[in-house]
């Protein structure tokens, strides 16, 4: 599981049906993957995703083992994506890999003899978050399609914000407001997805201005850890706080989503309000994981698609963050989409 777009819209449909199921009736699914380990390879700091992936397998009887601080596994002695990923799917029946960089998901899953989720690469994608906020909108909203979608923040390194887009222009007559800075607005490999789908969307710099309009809106923290330097993120911090005040601008029937985790962009007042579901949102993100680890493991229908023909090019991927970067004996892999070079691993896009 990479990315959402290998699975269709029916198995979107069944996946969030199994995890209402598993919510509904846990004691049916406590035992159902006994004698099966998960291991967690987390190069990069998490509290939500790990622990919920976790309690997912936990919660299906099943085992964990894994690290979340590659200082204290072999990746310190400078050992390759590709050598822990060998060795940990001998001895895993899943995987769970996240990762500072772009693509590093899908080289993963590459040399692994297991399944592999992709619990955030980078700036990239974030699948399984945004399956978690597919199952919050389904149970809060009661439908996935006719929404005005508002997303607020760092649209530019938000790897939820892309990962959540991708996915709802699938369904029909969703809108998006993208609320951001210039410097932090949406990549155009985004913008070119909801133009392909015909999707309408509009780019606003006030979040007062973008409630009323706003059926979910989906708030984003500034991500320091992606900017270049301490400058860059000190001028983009603050700049957007959802607080009573504005929500009061917002439909009776509003949404609040985040991510999570929250810095300072939603004021703690606002947790009370009704409209308020990030906190209900990483349970049903617990259940979420669990249909997800189970269809995986237990249902031997799911399976990879065949990904689209790629083809290999001697050149460089342009994208600084691209895991072929770092890991170098990769095979660079590419679409061709017209005279440019779609890179396999990050989507990074290069002139031919
Ligand atoms: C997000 C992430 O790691 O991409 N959090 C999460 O997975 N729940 C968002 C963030 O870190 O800001």
């Amino acid at each position: 599981m990479i990315d959402l777009d290998q699975s269709s819209l029916a198995e979107i449909g069944e996946m969030i049906a199994l995890a209402n199921q598993i919510r509904n009736y846990p004691k049916e699914y406590c035992e159902s993957c006994r004698g099966k380990i998960m291991a967690t390879l987390f190069y990069e700091p998490s509290t939500r995703t790990k622990m919920s992936f976790q309690t997912a397998m936990l919660r299906l009887g099943g085992e964990i083992i894994g690290f979340d601080n590659p200082q204290s596994s072999s990746v310190s002695k400078g050992e390759s994506l590709k050598d822990t990923v060998t060795v940990v799917s001998g001895y895993a029946d899943i995987l769970v890999v996240r990762h500072p960089l772009e693509g590093a998901a899908e080289a993963a899953a590459m040399y692994s003899r297991v399944p592999v989720i992709n619990a955030g690469d980078g700036g990239h994608l974030h699948p399984t978050q945004t399956l978690t906020d597919l199952v919050t909108l389904y149970n809060e909203k009661g439908r996935l399609d006719n929404l005005c979608i508002g997303l607020c923040g760092d649209l530019k390194y938000g790897r939820t914000v892309h990962s959540l887009i991708k996915t709802m222009t699938r369904y029909h007559n969703n809108s998006f407001v993208l609320i951001s800075t210039p410097e932090l607005a949406l990549p155009n490999y985004v913008k070119d997805i909801m133009n392909a789908a015909g999707c309408k969307y509009v780019e606003v710099s006030s979040l007062s201005e973008a409630m009323p309009m706003l059926d979910v809106l989906y708030m984003t923290r500034i991500q320091q850890e992606r900017f270049a330097t301490r400058e860059q993120y000190e001028a983009q911090k603050g700049v957007y706080v959802l607080d009573r005040e504005k929500l009061n601008m917002g439909k009776r029937d509003l949404k609040v989503l985040h991510p999570l985790p929250r810095v300072d962009e939603i004021t703690p007042d606002v947790d009370e309000d009704p409209r308020a579901a990030y906190f209900k949102q990483t349970v049903y993100g617990m259940y979420a994981r669990m249909a997800l680890i189970f269809s995986m493991l237990m249902n031997p229908q799911y399976k990879r698609k065949k990904p689209p023909t790629q083809s290999s090019h001697p050149v460089e991927c342009s994208n600084p963050k691209c895991i072929t970067k770092t890991e170098s004996y990769l095979p660079r892999l590419y679409f061709e989409t017209g005279d440019m070079l779609e890179c396999k691993y990050c989507d990074g896009r290069t002139l031919i």
